[in-house]
Parts: structure tokens; sequence; C-alpha cells
């Protein structure tokens, strides 16, 4: 297997898709079950944004974690079969980006392969420089991708609508998991902001309490029993079942999660 400067490798996940391994911290980049039916279901299923695109919503993005490029592939490919209605700003952020050569063997499945992202992929790869780059992907459809890591990253320009929290587990990257954290993306999000990660740790979710939002269970991706959606208007997760906000801020004060 080929080696990247951030030292992942390719590797084959259960729904034909391939997904990251990463040395440096010891876990994979998706579930290994699959990577594109698990990115599927905990963003863009959770957050409705293919009904969202097909009325033709704007929306921002803003992505912990840029990895593969999943995530913008998938993004593109839903707003295309929507008839890119909608004006899109994806802002994402990455501290140890992959070689672009790496890119050639992604496997994205069938359905994405057939319109050949892992071209422009490459392309966005090895253009990639230490800051913002920005990227025009389509007429309706923007790339912001700051290359260094999340404190170092200016806030985005225009109000977040969508979080996509998505780094390792916060067992090994604890320091995309802390109240700060959470606290700081709320700032530059809209005040109805929704955010979903597959992660179900108490310790996460009382970090997102304590720096800010409102949180809920939801059914995860892959036989995983569950993931967690969070919202700035706790309107938005009626429906859903809630967790107890009061109760985790207490447990994390109280020192629960050290
Ligand atoms: C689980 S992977 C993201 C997967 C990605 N969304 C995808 O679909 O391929 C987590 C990513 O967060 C990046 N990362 C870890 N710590 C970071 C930090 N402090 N700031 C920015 N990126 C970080 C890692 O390099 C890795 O690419």
């Amino acid at each position: 297997m080929k080696k990247s400067k951030s030292d992942a490798e390719i590797r084959a996940t259960k729904d034909g898709s391939t997904t990251l391994f990463s040395d440096q911290f010891s876990q994979h980049y998706h579930n290994p079950n699959g990577a594109v039916a698990e990115s599927r279901h905990v963003f863009f299923d959770s957050l409705s944004i293919p009904e969202r695109l097909e009325r033709g919503e704007p929306i921002q993005v803003f992505e912990m974690g840029f990895g593969t490029g999943l995530n913008l592939v998938l993004l593109k490919d839903y707003m295309e079969r929507s008839g890119n209605r909608s004006e899109v700003t994806f802002n994402s952020v990455e501290a140890y980006p992959v070689e672009s050569d790496l890119v050639k063997g992604f496997d994205f499945g069938e359905e994405l392969n057939a319109g050949n992202p892992q071209k422009w992929l490459e392309t966005i790869f090895s253009e990639l420089k230490k800051g913002l780059n920005r990227f025009e992907i389509s007429e309706q459809l923007t790339l912001s991708l700051y290359i260094g890591t999340f404190d170092e990253m200016p806030s985005p320009p225009q109000p977040v609508t969508d979080i996509f929290h998505d780094p390792f587990s916060p067992e090994v990257n604890a320091e995309l998991w802390t109240p700060a954290v959470f606290h700081r993306i709320k700032t530059f999000c809209r005040d109805d902001a929704m955010l979903a990660t597959y992660c179900a740790a108490s310790k996460a979710r009382a970090a997102m309490a304590v720096g800010g939002w409102h949180t809920a269970r939801k059914r995860g991706a892959l036989g995983k029993r569950e993931m967690t959606v969070a919202s700035l208007n706790p309107e938005r997760l009626s429906g859903l079942k809630r967790l107890n906000d009061d109760r985790l801020r207490e447990r994390f004060e109280r020192g629960d999660f050290e």
C-alpha cells in the first residue's frame, strides 16, 4: 500500500468504497463497513441536505477534517442530481493533507466514480498550499479549504448553516472535541445551524452542551447504535430524541470525563 505525507494508506470498506487508515492517529477515516454509506447517513441524510438542495436552499457547510474529500464529492453529486438549484460553499480545514498521488487510488463506489471525481480532486490536492485555498468547483459550488490546524483557521466569512463534525475520535483527536472548539464553531454559525457527527460518546456530547449547543441522538450508520445531532435552535431538534443538556453540563463540570 502507498504511503502519503500524512502517513495514511488506502483501505477497502465493505460497501465497495475505500477509506484511509492513518498511522499517525491509528484510526480509519471512515467506518470500515462502508465509507460512502456512512457519510451519506451521518451528514447528508441527518441534515436533510438532498431535500434542501431540491428546494434550492443556499447552504454553507463547515467540515472539520477534509481528509479524502469524500463529503465534497458527495455534495457535488447531490447538487447535480437536484439540478444545481442551490448556491453552496463548502468550508473545510485539514492539518495533514494527503499527497495528491494517493487520490488516483480512491474508490468512491460505482455511482460516484462515474463522474471521475478522482480527476478534479487530484488537481485540488496538487494545488494546495498552507493557509486558505479557494476553488470554484462549479458555478454553484465553492470550496474554501484551510490547510493548517483548526485553531489557526480564520472563521468562514458567511454564517454557516451546517456543521459536518468529522475529526478522528475523541480518544485520539481530543483537541477537536472540547467545549472551546464547539463554542468557537457556534460563533461562526447562523442561529438555526445544525451539527452532525458520527460520535455518540457522552464526553463529546457534554463538550457540545458546555459549548452552547442543544443535543439529540439519532440512529447511527451501518449498525452503530447512535450518532449525535446538535443545533443552536432547540426547535430544529423537534421529533428527535433529546439528550439532557443540563445533566451533560453538570457531569462535565464535575470532572466525570477527565
Ligand atoms: C476522520 S478524518 C476526516 C474524514 C473526511 N471528512 C473524509 O470524508 O475523508 C479526520 C481528519 O481531521 C484531520 N485533523 C486532525 N486534527 C486536526 C486539526 N487539529 N485541525 C485540522 N484537521 C485535523 C485529519 O488529518 C483527518 O484528515
